[in-house]
């Protein structure tokens, strides 16, 4: 288990968020290295963006940089590359799986299904709502990346 690719539909709000939250979990865990990560969207609108203002923002207030990532699409040899491929809604999910090699369909889970405690099963999309749609969104991807390190730690012994 080592690579990770963080999913959603723009690759400027939700996965740019999961990709740097996770990353400050999985660096206090001290799980980089070996764990590699990166995120994409199933649409292409807004390839070679940089993260939502307001994603960048509400990400910072919470230690987290991701002013420097850039959006890109999902891309078919992602389901090679990537061990897993975390979508942060069953919309993602089930276009990646139309996407995806019959023998890749494993790899595709649900950010939320990591999270212990939290009964919501997508992390909603935020662009078009306010700030505190933002930070709700946070408080779940928070919650996933721990459950995840934990299941990542546990899968790399
Ligand atoms: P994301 O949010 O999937 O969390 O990055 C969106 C950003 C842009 C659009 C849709 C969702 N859009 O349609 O442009």
């Amino acid at each position: 288990m080592k690579r990770i690719l963080f999913v959603c539909l723009g690759n400027i709000c939700r996965s740019p968020m999961a990709e740097g939250v996770f990353a400050k979990v999985a660096e206090e865990r001290g799980l980089i290295p070996p764990l590699e990560f990166a995120s994409a969207g199933t649409g292409s609108w807004h390839v070679g963006d940089p993260p939502d203002a307001r994603a960048v923002a509400a990400a910072r207030s919470r230690g987290v940089d991701i002013s420097r990532q850039r959006a890109r699409q999902v891309h078919v040899d992602d389901f090679d590359t990537y061990d897993l491929l975390i979508a942060m809604d069953e919309a993602n999910v089930e276009t990646l799986r139309a996407a995806a090699p019959e023998h890749h369909h494993a790899k595709i889970k649900l950010f939320l299904a990591f999270a212990d405690g939290v009964s919501a099963t997508e992390v909603p999309d935020p662009y078009y709502g306010g700030a505190d749609g933002f930070s709700h969104a946070l408080d779940l991807i928070e919650a996933a990346s721990r459950g995840l390190a934990d299941y990542v730690a546990g899968m790399s012994g």
